[in-house]
């Protein structure tokens, strides 16, 4: 997690790694700091909490240098407070560092470097690798790039680095290793950062750092890109960002999340757009085409993913099992990586992450890419780790996702997961041409529906987020289909609220569940119409007769589940294949609407991070 920012070049830094920084927010926000390189030294600034509390914290400084880097943080190694924020200073004053990520062996350093007399003034691991480089440097009499290149072959773990010299202020070193780094390259100016976003208004010219790959950046030279374990140069690789600042800005909304919400209608489409030709009766996606063998031929796909991520996975299972009759296992990713599986070459994993930078998925990818499986992501950013790497893949089309709470990027998952089952179906003969064209028009109809349903939520679930705000937990209910739904309810209740909140599959109520109901727990039923619907019905029954409240979201014309719940939540009718991406529509609402009455920071709720690049 950790955002960096860094500047150099002829404009004010100050204010580009302030207001990058913010874009960064999401990446991590427990503290904030920045440095700025002066002719008369650094000028440091840094202090638990956002970056408007680094604003004010950096209302002394001189704000006209035109070199400065800057990190916002989510801790991994020591609170958040003052002292832990970064930038680091090495021991000396000379030198200074931001880092993304985690230094697995800090303690043998930081033993190494105490009996040689350093001191640590922070409990992190950063502080540690700042004044490991300052120990080649000093020892070897090393350049800036050398010495940071010789102390990264000796750390193990996670990073992305930026680090600055006082004896060398034109200057800025940078390297990755499992932590994502881009390089933005203006006119005689460069930008440093996570992600592009920072300086998408500056430059469309962007380098995305690989993975064991450092920078040397420099006022008026091309920057120069070598490998940390050689010093071997790397060509540049210039991409086009295709972002843009609209993209990235609220347009409107209070939050991020709502704004995200509202967007699903266009993020659906446009995941579809160009892939879903209806009129031909194809379903287009080079990914899937281009190693057709390998899919069909396959004796099983596993899905690796987190949080979200994995609840699309479960509703792709089911997808994918029954369109295509492929059998389909679905992890944790960090589960998966751990418990030394059985992966084969003709198996196939699939990776889902919005990120693509996920530490635990990227690496169960990497566990089976070493085992010969063929590897392949679904992700949301362009150019990601796990773009990178997969021998294929396909992005949901839904934009930059900023909420912490994933919205957007899961409806366009489940889009593109019912995408890929259909097509495979389709190929393997397991659809009929008439079955994969019922579907395909149905799967067309959603952005419209998406879009229906937002419009009949509005004053409906804040009404009744009102109600139930003051509960302290809430069970969520759903069969076959929306039992994934279910969980992914729950997941952004608890995320953004705080409440807690638990999803299970309807009829597993009665084996314990049902042990918690009384009249203050909440029950969310999903009981769509063609989703076993009488079962639910029966499972209403015992939830009432428990004198717990229910909250159901049922198909227009219900008339059963609707007389016996507390309160109802209307959705248009679809194949049931599809209404997980419609159910998530008013349990995305109803969470927001909970956290937004119970004053929770929605878009930015404690303990979280967006982009979660430790394991
Ligand atoms: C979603 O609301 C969560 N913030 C979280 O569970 C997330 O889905 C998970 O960390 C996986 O992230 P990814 O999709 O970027 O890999
Ligand atoms: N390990 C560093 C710290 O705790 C960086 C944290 C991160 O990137 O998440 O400060």
């Amino acid at each position: 997690m950790c955002g960096i920012v860094g500047y150099i070049g002829h404009r004010e830094a100050y204010p580009i790694i302030i207001n990058g920084l913010k874009r960064l927010e999401y990446r991590g926000y427990d503290s904030a700091g920045l440095v700025l390189s002066t002719e008369q030294g650094f000028q440091l600034a840094k202090t638990r909490g956002k970056v408007v509390d680094l604003e004010e914290k950096s209302s002394d400084l001189d704000k006209t240098p035109n070199i400065g880097i800057g990190h916002t943080r989510w801790a991994t190694h020591g609170v958040p407070n003052d002292v832990n924020s970064h930038p680091h200073l090495s021991n000396n004053g000379r030198l200074v560092l931001v880092h993304n990520g985690i230094i697995e062996n800090y303690e043998s350093i930081k033993k190494l470097l105490t009996d040689k007399g350093y001191v640590f003034h922070s409990d992190t691991d950063t502080e540690v690798l700042v004044n490991f480089i300052q120990l080649f440097q000093e020892e070897q009499n090393l350049s800036l790039a050398e010495a940071v290149r010789v102390a990264l072959n000796e750390v193990i773990g996670a990073y992305a680095i930026a680090v600055l010299d006082n004896q060398d202020p034109e200057t800025v070193v940078v390297g990755r290793l499992g932590s994502p780094l881009a390089i933005g390259i203006g006119d005689n100016e460069f930008f440093v950062a996570s992600d592009a976003s920072p300086f998408i208004e500056f430059t469309k010219d962007a380098v995305y750092l690989e993975d064991g790959d450092m920078a040397t950046i420099r006022l008026g030279e091309k920057v120069d890109v070598r490998t940390i374990q050689n010093n071997e140069p790397v060509s540049l690789d210039i991409q086009e960002l295709q972002l843009n600042i609209e993209a990235i800005e609220k347009g409107g909304f209070e939050h991020f999340m709502l704004k995200e919400i509202y967007e699903q209608p266009r993020s659906i489409r446009d995941t579809m757009r160009g892939r879903l030709l209806v009129d031909e009766g194809i379903i287009k996606m080079a990914g899937i085409w281009d190693h057709q063998e390998k899919f069909l031929n396959a004796k099983r796909i596993i899905i690796v993913a987190c949080g979200t991520s994995y609840h699309a996975g479960l509703v792709a299972e089911y997808m994918i099992e029954d369109f295509a009759r492929i059998p389909v296992e679905v992890e944790y990713a960090s589960e998966f990586r751990y418990r030394n599986p059985i992966i084969k070459k003709s198996d196939v994993v699939i990776a889902i992450s919005q990120s693509g930078e996920t530490a635990d998925t990227l690496a169960a990818l990497k566990l089976a890419k070493e085992k010969g499986a063929f590897i392949f992501g679904i992700n949301n950013v362009v150019g990601s780790s796990i773009a990178r790497i997969t021998d294929a893949g396909a992005y949901t089309h839904a934009g930059p996702e900023i909420g912490v709470a994933s919205t957007k990027a899961f409806t366009a998952q489940l889009t593109i997961l019912a995408l890929i089952a259909l097509k495979l179906g389709k190929h393997n003969g397991q659809l009929s041409a008439a079955q994969f064209n019922l579907l395909t028009n149905e799967l067309e109809r959603i952005p419209d529906l998406v879009q229906q349903i937002l419009e009949n939520c509005e004053g409906v679930v804040d009404k009744i987020a009102e109600k139930y705000k003051d509960n302290s937990n809430a069970i969520y209910l759903g069969r076959g289909y929306n039992y994934p739904s279910a969980l992914e309810g729950a997941l952004k209740l608890k995320e953004i609220s705080y409440i807690h909140a638990e999803g299970y599959p309807a009829a597993e109520m009665k084996h314990g569940p049902i042990a918690l109901l009384d009249e203050n727990m909440p029950v969310i039923v999903i009981a769509t119409k063609k989703g076993y619907y009488e079962k639910v019905v029966s499972n209403i029954q015992e939830i009432k007769s428990r004198s717990a409240k229910v909250i159901a979201i049922v198909n227009e014309g219900d008339e059963q589940v609707s007389a016996m719940a507390d309160d109802v939540i209307v959705i248009p009718e679809t194949a049931e294949e599809f209404s997980p991406i419609l159910t998530a529509i008013p349990l995305q609402l109803l969470s927001y609407w909970i956290a937004v009455k119970l004053d929770k920071n929605v878009d930015q709720p404690r303990n979280l991070a967006k982009s979660v690049t430790v394991e």
